[in-house]
């Protein structure tokens, strides 16, 4: 039996199929490779590259393939750019994953972990914020995640199709090893930012100093994308051990802000780094912290390493052995 895994040659993706290969567990990535990269994929594991809404697309997987259980991953991710191009977005994630969705019903796989996000909650209500707290996306990323989970709840309900939704916080950081990292085009992500202005001398915008936080910058909730892989192979283990369909938080529940992060960079790297004070980046809520209460308790899932300056240290090792990303 293998688990199929779409968006596999992406970050998170990449890394839980990492967790996986390494735990022995069968698993075949699916990745159209528009945004994800062939050499983060661990050789010998059976790769297809498609797009979800291709017609067929997953026939190959099915024949090929005993599929009991999908991690799914494969979406276009980037907030800013979903606010300029929304049907790109609903294209992709949401017809995209209704696709998948039906390849799954018409092949009675009855379990998959949905890779969400906290752009789902939109500006906060409560801080840390809960599962229960009110869903209102300010950007249309959000509200194709926010749809999918509709679906998911759905399917199930016609299907019987299982699913636990991860609704991520700031996921950060590289595998231990260095072997890989995040390497998105273009860049946006504060750290990964942060850590090329160490790297090359340049400078990193802080978007926004006047914010109601203790040092006028956005506090984010970081977690390690290792702790996060760990989530998705907790919430496989659960529904093919027949739990019910769940949404879950992952975050630290602990808050850092953009200059706290800049400094523990400097600390980290030994470098100083320069930065420039610019606007306020548009749809930024001031501060998004989670409570991961739920998935603790139900899954036992513990978040390793939580320590603000080993989660830059990794990311630093990835970029300091990749240097232009991939391409080295
Ligand atoms: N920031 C900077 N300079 C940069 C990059 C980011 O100051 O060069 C700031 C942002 O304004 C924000 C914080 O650093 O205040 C974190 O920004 P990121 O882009 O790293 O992360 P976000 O919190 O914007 O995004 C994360 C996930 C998204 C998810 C979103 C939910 O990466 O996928 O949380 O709000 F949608």
């Amino acid at each position: 039996m293998a688990i199929l895994i779409t968006g596999g040659a992406g970050y998170i993706g990449s890394h839980t199929a990492w967790a996986l290969h390494e735990l022995g567990e069968e698993i075949v990535i699916f990745d159209s490779l528009e945004t994800g990269h062939r050499e983060a994929i661990p050789e010998g594991v059976p790769f297809y590259q498609g797009d979800l809404r291709q017609e067929g697309a997953f026939e190959p997987v099915f024949e090929n393939h005993n599929i009991e259980a999908v991690v799914h991953f494969a979406a276009f991710s980037l907030v800013g750019e979903s606010v300029f191009q929304p049907l790109k977005y609903y294209n992709n994630n949401v017809h995209g994953t209704e696709k998948l969705l039906k390849a799954l019903a018409d092949h009675d796989v009855r379990a998959i972990v949905f890779s969400s996000t906290a752009a789902t909650y939109g500006e906060p209500e409560n801080i840390p914020i809960l599962e229960s707290d009110r869903t209102l996306p300010t950007n249309p990323y959000g509200e194709t995640k926010l749809a999918i989970e509709k679906m998911l709840r759905w399917c199930d309900q016609a299907y019987g199709l299982k699913y636990v939704a991860l609704r991520y916080f700031n996921a950060a950081g590289a595998h231990p090893s260095g072997r890989i990292g995040e390497d998105h085009r273009p860049e946006t992500h504060l750290i990964p930012n942060v850590l090329r202005a160490a790297l090359t001398g340049g400078t990193v915008k802080i978007f926004g100093t006047d914010y109601p936080t203790a040092d006028g910058t956005c506090v984010r909730d970081y977690i390690h994308v290792t702790d996060l892989a760990q989530a998705h192979i907790l919430a496989l283990r659960s529904l093919l051990s027949g739990a019910e369909s769940a949404v879950y938080n992952l975050g630290s529940g602990t808050g850092f802000s953009v200059r706290q992060i800049i400094d523990a960079a400097c600390e980290v790297t030994g470098r100083e780094i320069s930065r420039e004070y610019s606007e306020r980046r548009a749809g930024d809520p001031a501060v998004l912290i989670a409570s991961s209460e739920k998935i603790r308790s139900a899954l036992g899932w513990k978040p390793q390493m939580d320590d603000i300056h080993s989660i830059i240290a990794s990311a630093w090792k990835f970029m300091e052995t990749h240097p232009n990303g991939y391409e080295t």
